[in-house]
């Protein structure tokens, strides 16, 4: 392979965005013909079992998950192989300590990137999920450089509260930009879990797009039962599974050209 991955990492200090769905899907379309590396920050490891189909993740993945990989400062033997071309760092609920593990063992927010250093060129992306909340995990993610650059992408569902979320996220993404990782881009706002009928949601993309000119994608993700079913059907003989990924498809194909 050779040129180092590019990290996408997806955000905002809400929940309920779509964070998890979108960045498992995200990465799972791409591996289709590029390498990808998933990392759960999220400790209630939704994206590792939404992969895996594994929900018993404190026993599972005990010792044997990116706080591993933070305190050792080596990705290398925690990465779960999935399929092919995607492979996982996963996360459980011990995750929670990483403030206190960061401030003991007196790790920098450049941590992540010395951990990924011997596995970067291995992949075409790094796809990083991230929690509700703009603390350690998010930014420590963020803070994660490649050669290749960083991407963060802000999930938005379109409500009022997440609306007061995007600055924040966005006074994070400055911050990280200057102190630690000076490739960080914003590659867009995404709208997604977006109900067709709810007639706010087209106020909202005006609003968007006057205040954030060119940084919405194109591409909505809107609300659907067989998208939501995902994580109990799974990819594989799954009979709705073109319908769960219609929005995703032209979704990743334009985060592909802005990442280009
Ligand atoms: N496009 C969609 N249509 C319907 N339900 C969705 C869609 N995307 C996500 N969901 C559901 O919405 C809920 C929140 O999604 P999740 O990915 O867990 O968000 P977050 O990680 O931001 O908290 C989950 O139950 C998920 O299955
Ligand atoms: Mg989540």
């Amino acid at each position: 392979m050779g040129s180092a991955a590019k990290i996408i990492t997806f955000g905002i200090s809400k929940g309920g965005c779509s964070k998890s769905t979108t960045s498992g899907i995200t990465a799972k379309l791409l591996s289709a013909n590029k390498k990808v590396l998933c990392i759960d920050m999220d400790g209630q490891g939704n994206l590792t079992s939404f992969l895996t189909g594994e929900y018993d993740i404190c026993n599972v993945f005990e010792n044997k998950t990116v706080l591993e990989v933070i305190k050792e400062e080596n990705a290398k033997p925690y990465i779960v192989n999935l399929t092919e071309n995607l492979d996982l760092i996963p996360s459980n609920d011990f995750l929670a300590t990483l403030p206190r593990v960061m401030y003991q063992e007196k790790k920098g927010l450049n941590v992540l990137t010395k951990a990924l250093e011997p596995v970067i060129n291995d992949y075409d992306y790094i796809i990083i999920d991230t929690p509700p909340n703009l603390g350690e995990q998010t930014v420590l993610s963020l803070s994660t450089y490649s050669p290749a650059g960083s991407y963060a992408v802000i999930m938005f569902d379109g409500s009022m509260f997440c609306y007061y979320a995007i600055p924040k996220f966005m006074d994070i993404i400055r911050e990280a930009r200057n102190r630690h990782n000076n490739k960080l881009e914003l590659a867009g706002i995404l709208f997604a879990i977006i109900d067709g009928r709810a007639k706010e949601n087209n106020a909202m993309t005006e609003i968007i797009d006057e205040e954030y000119p060119g940084v919405r994608f194109n591409n909505i993700i809107r609300r659907k039962a067989a998208t939501r079913r995902l994580p109990i059907n799974g990819f594989e003989d799954n009979k709705e599974l073109s319908s769960a990924l219609e929005y995703y498809i032209p979704f990743v194909k334009e985060l592909e050209e802005r990442v280009q």
